[in-house]
């Protein structure tokens, strides 16, 4: 025992433990063995593996490995359940949500603590972030449950949600998917991570104590596998991941052509910047809480430091001081700053990487001191030295590892800042509002905090840029994600429609592309359409033009005939085109209006060019297209954000952003306003586009050059590459410089660009081979695309007293 005054010269703390035989008796209480909570009851548990407490290596319990069967059990009870579940009045829902938060906080102690025992985390996060925080999503979204129709009127649940979640927030990760997808009238199906499923079968335990109806919520343990399992049930309506950036993308490809909906919120390196005049106190404690809260193991860790070099020295000098201040050790201990990491594995893989990085010339600094003879612990950790090139600066490590960097410039700031695939979140430390606020919109990522950090709250949106996922968690943009417009549930097979249809739609002529002598359609003078990249004419890298027949067979034009290359020239231009995205809603909206009043004065010749090349009534289909083009003239300054009062002395500002370059595949029907049905909500809200205009009856775009010539269009905002649209498509699904993809296709090639999207994650809309009536205004006059077209950018400001 320390004597007093030994203490006040060490100031150490003495043990302060606390209590576990609560949770232990609820393990007890349940023999340590589980099996899935399906259809409101558990089941026998099967085969079974053991979950651990990372601090000892005890095992807890004893988890059942959920099979196929076992899934397609629980998405049985879940499809029964919901036209119950989703016919509830949204107060009545709204009910059940309030009593799941009521009884979460009358057991949020006994949450905490079965949370740090298997996860590993300090008590004092469990207790006072994490359980705090779910209590809070479950009344946040009683609201939502309430308010549905008529905040989202028109929209419908998806049906059968399948949740796929990460071990290092397991309670919080559950709340911030069941949450929603209840709300919003879903059954959902649940997998924990298989280090970390005690507390989701607790909450299982109180769905059914809250008197949820049966099969509203499905819980199934397992590995790796029963999560694939849950990924390819076909009865499942919507999957939502959360979880590495290689299993992410391994869900696009297993999703590609399915139809399920899909949100993924995936990894992160998000850079922690610290200009010369922030409040370094201040900003030490922030960057301890940005990387050592939860050991580092947060997808949104500030785990780049970037520092301004006139002030590296001094505070990293600082850091090391707080550093070595930081208590590691028994989780279940109150004054504990750093526990367990959550398995051996990790620690394994976090030290792999780490010795790679000193390979690769990093310095690690680690504080002096003891760390606990066993269990998964490490010390915090500092790396300097660094290229931005050394795998520590460019991997995601997942555990309690810093990695320094200097700049000298804000420009430099952002540069560094961006230099990473992925996209989830950034912090900005200054005490000059000017600079903070030019910063942050600078910044690719989904969340930027202002001298703050790891801000969450369930009224925000929170999700990632790039490779850090798409779709949002929290706020009004989650709950969107849990629904999708009750028109999109109807639609009916493209081709059936249009054989139903009486009026004239094109079909394929059978001789379409280069199969015959290319001579017999050659005219006297070449005439042939070029492409249009980067604002001007150019000829297709093929040096062959592809023939344009009339719906009998007679040879209209030839445009050029676009391959890989020519598609690479239209994204790099589009790239060059970005401050597109950064000028202003007045000026992007003036430039439609130019579009459409330089249309109207070549309406008559646009009209003949869609009657020659399809046999339809041309005209109705450009005034549309006019009309079309004043649509989104008019949203271009109206569709925008939102600022939120999140429960912290701080608003979150709501910027919608562009997405940045999109490749876009028209329709082969409607030549003229299939096109720009997509790319004038694309272009209204700031993104550049490459788009592929209808493969059969091109035509209708290349004459649209020269109404973007007389419209002030910045060159390479729009670039038009004509051309076979399988291929085209392909290339744009691969192409690492394309942002979002949208693809009015059939439904294999719909499934071929979904699948080669995976490599960067790019966001996807497609149309399966659906029939999307363009011309429809009530629809596609209106927000469907915008949302499509944007991502959400949450800014946390400190404000108010
Ligand atoms: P993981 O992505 O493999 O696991 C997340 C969840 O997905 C778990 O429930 C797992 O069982 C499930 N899963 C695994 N393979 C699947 C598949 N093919 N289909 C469907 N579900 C599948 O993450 P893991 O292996 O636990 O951690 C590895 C690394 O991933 C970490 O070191 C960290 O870098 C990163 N990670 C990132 C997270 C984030 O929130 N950004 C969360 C967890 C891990």
């Amino acid at each position: 025992m320390n004597k007093i005054a030994d203490i006040f010269t060490s100031l150490d703390y003495g043990p302060a433990p606390e209590a576990t035989d609560v949770a232990l008796a609820w393990l007890g209480a349940h023999e340590g063995r589980f099996g899935h909570f399906i259809d409101g009851a558990f089941t026998a548990p099967g085969a079974t593996f053991a979950t651990e407490n990372p601090a000892t290596g005890e095992t807890l319990a004893e988890i059942t490995d959920g099979t196929a069967e076992d899934v397609d059990a629980a998405v049985k009870a879940a499809r029964a359940a919901f036209p119950g579940w989703a016919a509830l009045s949204g107060y009545e829902r709204a009910k059940h949500l309030y009593a799941l938060a009521r009884l979460i906080q009358k057991h949020a102690r006994l949450f905490a603590v079965l949370e740090s025992l298997d996860n590993g985390k300090p008590i004092r996060e469990s207790r006072d972030v994490d359980i705090p925080l779910v209590a809070r999503h479950f009344y946040h979204h009683a609201g939502w449950a309430q308010h549905l129709a008529r905040s989202f009127p028109g929209q419908v649940p998806y049906g059968v949600c399948g949740q796929i979640i990460p071990w290092n927030f397991p309670l919080l990760m559950l709340a911030w998917k069941i949450a929603p997808a209840l709300a919003a009238g879903n059954t959902v199906v649940l997998k924990p991570a298989e280090f970390t499923s005690l507390t989701a079968l607790l909450f299982a335990e109180i769905c059914a104590k809250a008197g949820l109806p049966k099969g509203v919520v499905n819980i199934v343990t397992g590995m790796g596998e029963t999560g694939a399992a849950i990924v390819a049930h076909p009865d499942v309506d919507k999957i939502a991941f959360t979880g590495s950036t290689e299993v992410g993308k391994i869900i696009r490809k297993a999703t590609a052509g399915t139809g399920k909906g899909l949100s993924l919120e995936l990894g992160g390196k998000s850079p922690y910047i610290v200009f010369d005049d922030a409040d370094l106190d201040s900003a030490i404690e922030g960057l301890v809480d940005a990387i050592w809260f939860n050991q580092g193991q947060v997808c949104c860790a500030g785990s780049r430091l970037l520092v301004q070099e006139s002030i590296e020295a001094r505070f990293i000098a600082k850091l090391k001081a707080r550093m070595a201040t930081l208590r590691v050790g028994d989780p279940l201990d109150k004054a504990v700053d750093i526990g367990a990491l959550v398995a051996p594995v990790q620690v394994a893989r976090i030290r792999e990487l780490m010795a790679r990085g000193i390979a690769e010339g990093a310095s690690v600094y680690e504080p002096d001191g003891q760390l606990p003879a066993r269990g998964c612990f490490m010390k915090p950790a500092l790396v300097t030295d660094v290229s931005p090139a050394n795998t520590l600066v460019d991997e995601e490590i997942f555990g309690p590892v810093l990695v320094a960097m200097s700049f000298r410039t804000p420009e430099e700031a952002v540069a560094l800042a961006n230099n990473t695939r992925y996209g989830l979140a950034a912090t900005v430390w200054t005490e000059n509002v000017n600079l903070a606020l030019d910063i942050a919109p600078k910044l690719k990522a989904g969340v930027v905090w202002i001298n703050g950090t790891n801000q969450f709250d369930a009224a925000v949106g929170f999700g990632g840029y790039r490779e850090s996922g798409f779709g949002r968690e929290g706020g009004r943009e989650g709950m969107a994600s849990y629904l999708k417009p009750k028109w999109e549930k109807a639609l009916k097979l493209a081709s059936e429609v249009l054989a139903a249809s009486n009026s004239p739609h094109p079909e394929p002529v059978e001789d379409a592309g280069r199969s015959r002598n290319p001579l017999d359609d050659a005219p006297g003078i070449d005439r042939t359409a070029k492409m249009y990249i980067g604002g001007k004419q150019a000829r297709p890298d093929s040096g062959y033009a592809r023939p344009v027949h009339g719906p009998d067979g007679q040879l209209v034009g030839e445009v050029g005939d676009g391959n890989r290359k020519d598609i690479r020239n239209a994204v790099e231009a589009a790239r060059a085109a970005a401050g597109w995205g950064t000028s202003t809603a007045h000026n992007r909206a003036q430039i439609l209006y130019f579009m459409a009043e330089n249309l109207s004065y070549r309406a008559a010749e646009f009209a003949a060019r869609i009657r020659a090349q399809t046999g339809t009534d041309g005209e109705a289909e450009v005034a549309a297209s006019i009309e079309r083009l004043f649509a989104f003239a008019g949203w271009a300054d109206k569709y925008d954000g939102a600022v939120h009062n999140p429960p912290s002395r701080a608003v979150a500002v709501a910027m919608v952003e562009p997405i940045g370059v999109m490749g876009i595949i028209a329709p082969p029907s409607r030549p003229l306003l299939g096109s720009v049905a997509l790319f004038a909500p694309a272009i209204a809200m700031g993104n550049t586009v490459v788009l592929v205009p209808s493969e059969r009856a091109p035509l209708s775009m290349t004459d649209f050059y020269q109404v973007l010539e007389t419209s002030d269009l910045p060159g390479g905002v729009l670039n038009i590459v004509t051309g076979p649209s399988a291929p085209l498509a392909k290339t744009l699904a691969e192409h690492d410089g394309v942002d979002a993809i949208w693809c009015a296709g059939d439904a294999e090639l719909s499934r071929t660009v979904e699948a080669a999207s995976a490599g960067n994650l790019k966001q996807c809309w497609t149309s399966r081979g659906l029939y999307y009536d363009l011309a429809d205004r009530d629809v596609f006059e209106g927000s469907y695309f915008l949302e499509r077209a944007t991502q959400v950018k949450n800014v946390w400001v400190p404000y108010g007293a």
